[in-house]
């Protein structure tokens, strides 16, 4: 195996990473040993925010299908700039600012090495932040209502938990790329602000509104083309109920912690179809697609259509109550985590 010595490593021989021992305890801040050697088509990145996802936090309890052996560094999609590069790396050099994902763990750190192919150069009108928070909500949702879904200028979109991280992440490529009607459900009338302000028609509070009610009322009894469901749960089936004829519903998360029993009836009822999204693995079985994903995201921020809502930061020594802001349904759009002080300055 070819490999590189790190030549600009500096001063610094560890970093700090935000580590999980053990499911039922909370993340523990660890020093840990600079990598000091890259192999062919590495790249060593000096990490300055990482984006929360709701998977990480699973993760970090033992609830998600990735399971990590303990000890692991926990955090999946990055933004900082390249310290170094191993051999056969060429489309980022040291220096770059760039956006990247980590399959599965590892950005909650102040450095983390990738596959040149998990990096991308951060888009010009994104912050530290933003570029932090959004490859992996956006690079889902366009793949849901693009490749999957495959929705239709002035189609109408059902979006849930519309104003979290990949909720509003759909609701911006819903209406801004795709030219769609979108309705959001979320669960509080600050949020359904937010949503209003990010590009929904119409918004619902599914906490304290008659859900199918306010859909059939706003579409004419007609229902919506297209569902993006991220709850589970009653509200997926209140979402099924409401769809068209022919219409299509994305099952895209739990976040309710309750997967949802489809009757089957109610598909041949309305001639419509459920599909299924696990973007992240076709990272594994079609990368092109994947890549394809994010890259029709970087585009569509570069052309000033898109970009992605930060609600919150917290430094990494606040990793746990970053952790419960979101478990706790106090988030929208993406919450990130700063490896550096002064960080409420770049957002
Ligand atoms: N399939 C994929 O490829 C893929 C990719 C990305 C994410 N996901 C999944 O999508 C879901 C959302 O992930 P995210 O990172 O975007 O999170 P998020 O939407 O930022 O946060 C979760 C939101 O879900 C809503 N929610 C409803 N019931 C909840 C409950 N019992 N507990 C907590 N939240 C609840 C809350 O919004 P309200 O208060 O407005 O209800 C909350 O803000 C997760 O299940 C995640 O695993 C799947």
């Amino acid at each position: 195996m070819s490999v590189n010595y790190c030549t600009s490593v500096g001063e610094k021989t560890t970093y700090k990473a935000a580590v999980c021992f053990d499911y039922k305890k909370p993340l523990v801040i660890q020093e840990k040993k600079k990598p000091t050697r890259l192999s062919k088509g590495q790249v060593l990145v000096a990490i300055e925010a990482a984006g929360i996802n709701f998977s990480d936090i699973l993760m970090c309890k033992g609830l998600y299908q990735v399971k990590p052996p303990l000890p692991f560094t926990a955090g999946s999609e990055i933004c900082g700039y390249v310290e170094d590069i191993g051999e056969s790396v060429s489309n980022v050099q040291k220096g770059d600012k760039v956006i990247g994902i980590l399959s599965n763990y590892g950005g909650f750190a102040e450095y983390g090495v990738f596959h040149k192919s998990t990096l991308f150069k951060l888009p010009e009108a994104l912050s530290t932040v933003q570029g932090a928070g959004t490859i992996i909500s956006y690079g889902t949702a366009m793949m849901a209502l693009g490749r999957r879904a495959q929705l239709q200028k002035g189609e109408t979109v059902l979006i849930t938990a519309a104003a979290g991280a990949t909720g509003l992440a759909a609701v911006d490529i819903a209406s801004h790329v795709f030219g769609a009607k979108v309705i959001g459900l979320c669960g509080s009338e600050k949020k359904c602000h937010l949503i209003k302000e990010r590009g929904v028609s119409h918004a619902i509070d599914y906490n304290t509104e008659d859900v199918r009610g306010r859909i059939k009322e706003i579409t004419g009894g007609k229902g919506v083309n297209v569902v993006m469901d991220q709850v589970g749960g009653d509200i997926f089936l209140q979402c099924l109920k409401s769809v068209a004829e022919e219409g299509r519903i994305l099952t895209v998360g739990y976040a309710s912690g309750t997967i949802p029993n489809i009757p089957a009836n109610l598909l041949l009822l309305k001639s419509c179809t459920v599909m299924g999204l696990f973007w992240g693995n076709y990272s594994q079985t079609n990368p092109s697609a994947f890549t394809q994903s994010i890259l029709d995201v970087t585009r569509a921020i570069n052309h000033g259509d898109i970009y992605p809502h930060v609600g919150a930061t917290f430094s990494l020594s606040q990793i746990n109550a970053g952790f419960s802001y979101v478990e706790n349904r106090k988030s929208t759009g993406k919450v990130i985590i700063t490896t550096m002080d002064g960080a409420k300055s770049m957002l």
